[in-house]
């Protein structure tokens, strides 16, 4: 079995003196638990990056940005790019949540154009994928997912997807208290490797499918005893160290 894998996205949340008590407490907790602890990435804001880079240097928790420029560098007033991402010791880019789609109008080609340029750095793309409540209603979750991946297999090559992490988020399970069941994720998760698989230039071993949307400390079990859940991808709930402790404590149990 592959090993589980927790993200911690903060979205737009935190400020200095609390994402350095968070810190403190998770490394305190990482030093108790070293080589047992299951494999967590965090994406704070990219401005506090360089607070938990001095933290986590040479552990076992990794560094995640919730967004970056498709461009390397130039006349982007208020862009990031990879490179300085990778300066900032991160592994993992997030991209294509439904947030950014929606607020920030980021289609299917500036989303396969920012993958492009993530695995050229050499960083691990999170691709969120998933339906809204209208779609879901409308029986169109495979649908779309498999519409999601096809915009960037058309635009990269199926190759592409290799060492990556695809995060299947109902956008109406995000921040509403209201799980998608678990074997539905499951059926959906089934859904995207088996699609993947078809390609055989993709590895499905190389190859993580993350839940995301309302995980918390009381369903993070039932969601990854699934088989094809490898992960979960943590909002809200991460916030709070001690709910995120819980989180953690359980995956490290299964
Ligand atoms: P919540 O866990 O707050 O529902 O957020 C999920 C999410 O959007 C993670 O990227």
């Amino acid at each position: 079995m592959k090993k589980k894998l927790i993200i911690a996205n903060w979205k737009l949340n935190g400020n200095k003196s609390c994402i350095f008590n968070f810190l403190n407490l998770l490394n305190t907790y990482h030093d108790q638990k070293k080589d047992k602890l299951c494999k967590i990435v965090i994406a704070f804001p990219v401005i506090y990056l360089y607070l938990a880079q001095q933290f986590f240097l040479k552990k076992n928790i990794f560094l995640g940005a919730q967004n970056v420029d498709f461009n390397l560098q130039g006349a982007f007033t208020g862009e990031i790019s990879v490179n300085m991402l990778k300066d900032m010791g991160v592994s993992y880019v997030i991209l294509g949540h439904s947030e950014r789609r929606r607020y920030h109008k980021e289609s299917d080609n500036i989303i396969a154009k920012k993958f492009k340029i993530i695995k050229e750095a050499n960083l691990i793309p999170i691709l969120c994928i998933g339906e809204n409540k209208e779609e879901k209603e409308s029986g169109k979750t495979q649908e779309v997912c498999i519409r999601q991946l096809q915009a960037i297999i058309s635009m990269l090559g199926p190759h592409i997807f290799n060492n990556t992490i695809i995060a299947y988020e109902p956008i109406w399970a995000i921040g509403s208290g209201d799980t998608a069941q678990p074997h539905l994720i499951q059926k959906i998760h089934r859904c995207i490797k088996s699609y993947l698989k078809k390609y055989r230039m993709i590895d499905p071993e190389k190859i993580l499918v993350q839940y995301g949307g309302s995980v918390d400390e009381n369903n993070v079990s039932v969601l990854l005893n699934e088989r094809d859940i490898d992960g979960v991808l943590v909002g809200g709930a991460s916030l709070n160290y001690k709910k995120f402790i819980k989180i953690i404590d359980i995956v490290n149990q299964l």
